[in-house]
């Protein structure tokens, strides 16, 4: 009778564990919204996994390979450098001009043009789409 429980436990465990996994894995792939903003927006220069070999090198040169922002900061990922000069809006003022587009900007028009009519926060969705892209590139570090 013991020896029944146990199983059943360890086949529950392995029930409940199993599903959670394929659950998290379908919900990862469906809403990754990170890779979808970087695919659409970013490999074109940087390359589909960030090495900066987009078909953009042709007309730009040195495009940084983005998997290694954390190897050459100490093995710490600059949060706070790379989402200002993915903004670029504020490096811009200090630098003058760059290749990069200013995202901050892009993003600012494209949700103004979406949301024409209705009252909205702008600063809020900027954020919100360079935030999922900077989880994106945490995840693509070179280890
Ligand atoms: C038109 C080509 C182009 C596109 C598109 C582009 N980048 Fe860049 N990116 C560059 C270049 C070139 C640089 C080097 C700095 C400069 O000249 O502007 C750069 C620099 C960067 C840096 C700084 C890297 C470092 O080592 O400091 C980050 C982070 C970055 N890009 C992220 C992105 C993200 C995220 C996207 C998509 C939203 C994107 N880039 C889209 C060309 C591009």
């Amino acid at each position: 009778m013991k020896a029944f429980k146990f199983g059943t436990v360890i086949l529950a465990a392995m029930l409940l564990g199993g599903s959670g996994v394929s659950f998290a894995a379908d919900k990862s792939e469906k809403a990754d919204r990170g890779k979808k903003e970087y695919d659409g927006n970013c490999a074109i220069c940087h390359g589909v996994a960030g090495k900066g070999d987009g078909p953009y090198r042709e007309f730009i040169s040195k495009i940084p390979d983005l998997t290694v922002l954390a190897k050459n900061n100490k093995g710490v990922f600059p949060i706070n450098r790379v989402y200002e000069v993915v903004d670029g809006r504020q490096v811009l003022k200090a630098h003058g001009t760059r290749d990069m587009p200013i995202w901050g900007r892009e993003y600012s028009i494209a949700a103004a043009e979406l949301y024409r009519d209705v009252d909205y926060d702008q600063e809020a969705i900027v954020r919100a789409r360079i935030l999922s892209l900077i989880d994106y590139l945490y995840r693509i570090q070179a280890k």
